[in-house]
């Protein structure tokens, strides 16, 4: 059978949370070494891909609110230099024949959700998966980080710590028992991560409450994740969530370049009576409930207090809410 009789390559593209998200420090390069616990979610893009009819690769995006609104492919660079980046490691003697790919974005843009650095995993793996070639996961990695920083994380299929700036992952254990839930909030602004970090390194407001602490709860998360330890269950995880959701340097940048995120965040602290976390630069809030059901029930009371008028969210228009679950073993309504 020809390439172009073979049913497109579908690939699942989730979203991640940072459960602790530590800046080290600033490195020679300009980016920042972190330390990062990182979980992949149910709320995922899809990506198909298919052999062009053209001589170059091309890009059809779709979403929005109803789900098949054409966006526009140039927003989705990542998808595109996904697959340029697979095809240069690839080599001259393999048929690196152009692609046709469709994505359905599920996952809000310049959320710190790191939806276009799944995406452009998924390209490298189904790009590869489509021509028949071999690429080790090293490989794999290693083209992504080229791409960004994120993109090496979602080789690892599962919860990781990831430190570098990116580049070093080392897998964690998954969790025990059913899949916790997660609840996300993203206001309708964006936050550009180059951004946070630049207002990080250049405004003494923007300096994190207690980097120490911050790093020592993602040592201790990722030890408890890793080899010796027992899996953790969702109740534990949720046990700790008063400590994650102080974790992340990026917070107090995040609010700087988001006018409103901390009213937010408050104003959910305040509704739901569980502590909120950011993920990324942001503005993405998260919450973390011990089941997918527990987590649709929060969602329904945020967008209902919203719909009231009761909750303030920055940016025009409602925020984007959706209930889900780490690791991505349930469903998601969004
Ligand atoms: O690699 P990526 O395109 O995701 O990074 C966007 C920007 O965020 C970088 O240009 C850099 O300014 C900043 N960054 C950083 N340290 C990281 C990741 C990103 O400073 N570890």
């Amino acid at each position: 059978m020809s390439a172009d009789e073979l049913a497109p390559i579908v690939r699942l593209a989730p979203a991640k949370v940072n459960l602790t998200l530590s800046v080290v420090e600033r490195r020679g390069d300009g980016f920042h070494a972190l330390h990062s616990v990182m979980v992949p979610l149910g709320l995922a893009d899809r990506l198909s891909l298919a052999r062009a009819a053209a001589s170059t690769d091309s890009l059809h995006v779709v979403g929005g609110e109803d789900g098949r609104t054409t966006l526009d492919p140039a927003d989705f660079g990542s998808v595109l230099a996904g697959i340029e980046a697979a095809r240069r490691v690839v080599g001259r003697g393999a048929d690196a024949f152009p692609i046709a790919a469709r994505l359905e974005k599920r996952i809000p843009i310049a959320a710190g959700l790191a939806g276009g650095s799944s995406d452009a995993a998924a390209a490298i793996d189904g790009a590869v998966d489509a021509w028949g070639v071999e690429m080790t996961a090293g490989d794999r990695a290693r083209i992504g980080a080229t791409v960004g920083s994120d993109v090496p994380f979602f080789f690892a299929g599962g919860p990781a710590l990831v430190e570098g700036r990116g580049e070093r992952v080392s897998p964690l254990r998954r969790f025990a028992g059913s899949a916790p839930g997660i609840v996300l909030v993203t206001p309708a602004v964006e936050v550009a991560t180059a951004e946070a970090f630049r207002v990080l390194d250049s405004d003494p407001a923007a300096a994190p409450a207690d980097r120490g602490s911050t790093r020592l709860t993602s040592e201790h998360l990722a030890a408890e994740l890793g080899p010796g330890y027992p899996a953790m269950t969702a109740d534990e995880l949720i046990r700790r969530a008063g400590a994650f959701a102080v974790a992340n340097d990026l917070a107090r940048a995040a609010d700087i370049v988001a006018p409103g995120l901390r009213q937010l965040r408050r104003a959910l602290t305040r509704l739901l009576g569980v502590p909120i976390g950011l993920t990324g630069s942001g503005p993405t809030l998260w919450a973390l409930y011990p089941s997918q059901d527990a987590a649709e029930e929060a969602a329904r009371r945020i967008r209902d207090e919203h719909a009231a008028g009761l909750l303030e969210s920055p940016g025009e228009g409602a925020p984007f809410v959706a209930a889900t679950t780490i690791e991505g073993q349930g469903r998601t309504s969004a």
